[in-house]
Formats: structure tokens, C-alpha cells, sequence
């Protein structure tokens, strides 16, 4: 820890310095994050101060607030300040890093069968309206290291037609299996393909000397494992692709080249910005314990795992997914509405997503979480299913 790092020992094993509610379990981190008291305090005084004199925080102070931001969240995230850019979200992030790809009627863009689905419909979308083709690759959660192997060959095949571009998660958000993007960049570029990476869970998971993957472009969220106030993510895009780009949405500084012409989006809440610097810090001196959260996510899963039945999968980080046995109900969305139901009703709040047939228990980890709570959840869950 470094000496301008914040003191974060406070926030480890409850929530009592968190905004969550200390009634609730919180096992589900990962799709909407959660903020401490010292990130909430910070950016509703941000809010009351733009709040106090718009003009001042909006048309004097922004630009400045802005950049200070966009360096402090290319550092987490192990990027160039000019190459990265702010959006809400990795939504927003995806929409516009998919514009980097050759959208052609003879391209071909490979992504896999479990691409976030605001990202697949994303896919579908351009490629009706282009006459793109998209090739889906069938991947199975418990070899995620076969994937790079996939995508060479997937390319070599239909590279001969056109153009090509991948797409591909970091984290993928069901399982929370970790893909190995690193390779799947580095087999694509090998066969000049265009790739562009879903970062979504890796900002404040993932250290920022092992964050960058190299990919042309990139997106991930500040709201999920960095802490952010929703709505925060980082959007970076490699320099050669700049030109093409245009801005985050047309503004005031179109003809300027990316990303100085997204500095400003139209009018947002200007609190998640005006944190950033705090919520970094934050990040990082928490990233400096990393191992400790990886070990209590193993467990934890582990755990919860013996008590349903169930099978862990292959992870890293800070989310590791139990595979429900057929038991647990049908593999759709009301199995899964109705596994969540009998958790949340007795104080869990957990993340359950059907997946290749089967529900699939995801289990966050962070800094708040305690083992106390794997076993409450490893309790309930193992009674909820027996009785079912
Ligand atoms: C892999 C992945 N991509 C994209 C998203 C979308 O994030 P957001 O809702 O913040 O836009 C998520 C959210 O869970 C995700 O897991």
C-alpha cells in the first residue's frame, strides 16, 4: 500500500461502513455492485455542490473534473488515459467498442454462446442491418483454456470470405468463468482479426498490470467490483482505431478525434465523475488484498457446493459458480426467479441464471463479505433445496 492509499481495514467482514442494508446477506456483488458509506458521502456532496451552482459545475469545472477522472480510471484499469474514455456503463461501453468492428456483408464476427445478452441482441442487430455474419462458437464452462483453439480455427475457416472480427467476455457473467482473453486476442490478431473484449467485471477485480488485454477495444464497469456509484465504466479503444470512431454519441466536440470528443455526453449525474479519484483509491488499496477475497470465494463456494449437492466450477477472482443439481427445479427463468424467492425472502439476496441446461449459482465476494455469510447461505440454500 502506498502512502496516499486510503485506510480500507473497515471495510473487511461486514458492511457495517457500506451502504448495504446489514440485515441482508449480499452474495450477489457482481450484476449491480454496492457502495461504502465513505463513496456514498462523497458523491452526494458532489451532487449538492454541482447542485449549488450548475454553471460553475458543468460549464467551468467539468472539463477539468473529467480528465482527472478519466486518468484516475485508465490507471485501474491498466490503460492510456488517451485511449480510454468514461461511459455509464459496460452497456453503453459494448455498443460503442463494437463500432471498431468491420461491419461488412462479407465480414464475419465470432463471438461465443455466452456473450451478455444486451450483447448478443447488440450483435443480431448489426449484422441484419450490415449483412454481417455472426458465428457463434458453443463453449463449455468447465474448459474455458480450449477457447483460443476455437477461435483460430473458428477464423481460419471463414477468414478466407472477408474480414473478421471476435468478441469475446473477460468474465463471462453467468458463470463467472474467466476466459482466457489474453490467448483469444492473440490467436485473432495473428489472423488479423478485429477483437473486441467485455471487460465488465474486471475493473477493481482485476489488478491494473494485468487488466489490459491488448484487445482493440475494451469495456468495463466501476460499478461492479470497483465500488462505484452506478453509473461508471471505462471505455478504451486502441489509438489505430481513433479516426474511425467518432464520439460516444454526437456532442459538442464531434470533430474532434476520440476520446477527446467524448468528454462531454450531454448533460449526466455528475457525481459518479466527480468520485472517481476516491473510488480508484478505494479500489486499489482493497485490490492489494486480493488473495484473501480469492481464498474466502473459493471457500465459500466450496461450502455452498457440499451443502446443495452441487459442483464448482472453474473460477478466479472474486465470483466462483455452483452448478445446481437437477433437483433445484427447472433450468429456466421461473426455476431460477423461484430459487432467488425463497433466498431473498429469508434475507439472501443471490444470483441465480439457467445456463447449457442447468441453474447456475453465482456467488460474489468482497471486501464486506464474511464466511459467516457463505454458511448462511450454505444453510438456507441446502435446506431450501432439500425441502423442495
Ligand atoms: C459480461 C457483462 N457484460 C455487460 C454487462 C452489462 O453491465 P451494465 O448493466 O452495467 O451495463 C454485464 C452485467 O452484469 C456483464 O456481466
Amino acid at each position: 500500500m502506498s502512502e496516499q492509499d486510503p485506510e480500507v481495514g473497515h471495510l473487511f467482514g461486514s458492511t457495517a461502513a457500506w451502504a448495504l442494508d446489514d440485515d441482508v446477506v449480499h452474495t450477489n456483488h457482481g450484476s449491480f455492485g454496492g457502495i461504502t458509506t465513505a463513496t456514498l458521502e462523497a458523491v452526494e456532496a458532489a451532487r449538492r455542490d454541482v447542485a449549488a451552482n450548475p454553471m460553475r459545475g458543468y460549464d467551468r469545472e467539468w472539463f477539468d473534473h473529467h480528465a482527472r477522472a478519466v486518468a484516475a480510471v485508465a490507471g485501474l484499469v491498466g490503460a492510456r488515459p488517451e485511449d480510454t474514455t468514461l461511459v455509464p456503463n459496460a452497456t453503453v461501453g459494448m455498443d460503442v467498442a463494437l463500432r471498431v468492428l468491420p461491419w461488412d456483408p462479407d465480414t464475419t464476427i465470432v463471438c461465443t454462446d455466452v456473450a451478455y445478452p444486451s450483447v448478443a441482441a447488440n450483435l443480431v442487430r448489426r449484422a441484419a442491418a450490415t449483412g454481417a455474419t455472426i458465428e457463434v462458437l458453443a463453449t463449455d464452462p468447465a474448459i474455458p483454456e480450449a477457447l483460443p483453439t476455437m477461435v483460430a480455427a473458428a477464423l481460419d475457416r471463414v477468414g478466407q470470405d472477408g474480414p473478421t472480427g471476435v468478441v469475446v467476455d473477460q468474465f463471462v457473467s453467468a458463470t463467472a468463468t474467466p476466459l482466457p482473453v489474453h490467448d483469444v486476442v492473440a490467436a485473432a490478431h495473428a489472423r488479423g482479426a478485429v477483437v473486441v473484449v467485455d471487460g465488465a467485471h474486471v475493473p477493481g477485480q482485476v489488478a491494473p498490470d494485468r487488466a489490459d488485454v491488448g484487445a482493440d477495444a475494451w469495456t468495463g464497469n466501476l460499478h461492479k467490483w470497483a465500488c462505484a456509484p452506478p453509473a461508471l465504466a471505462a471505455l478504451v479503444v486502441a489509438e489505430r482505431h481513433h479516426d474511425r470512431l467518432g464520439s460516444v454519441v454526437s456532442s459538442w466536440f464531434d470533430d474532434e478525434p476520440f476520446p477527446g470528443n467524448s468528454r462531454w455526453q450531454g448533460t449526466v449525474d455528475p457525481g459518479p465523475v466527480l468520485v472517481a479519484e476516491q473510488v480508484v483509491a478505494q479500489a486499489v488499496a482493497i485490490l492489494a488484498r486480493a488473495d484473501e477475497l480469492e481464498a474466502r470465494a473459493r471457500a465459500g463456494a466450496e461450502a455452498v457446493a457440499e451443502a446443495v449437492g452441487g459442483e464448482v466450477l472453474p473460477g478466479a477472482g472474486w465470483m466462483r459458480a455452483v452448478v445446481l443439481p437437477d433437483s433445484a427445479g427447472p433450468a429456466d427463468d421461473a426455476g431460477r426467479r423461484a430459487i432467488e424467492r425463497g433466498l431473498w425472502t429469508r434475507g439472501i439476496e443471490a444470483k441465480v441464471t439457467p445456463d447449457h441446461g442447468r441453474l447456475v449459482l453465482r456467488i460474489s465476494t468482497h471486501a464486506y463479505t464474511s464466511d459467516r455469510d457463505h454458511d448462511r447461505l450454505a444453510d438456507v440454500l441446502g435446506r431450501q433445496l432439500g425441502d423442495a
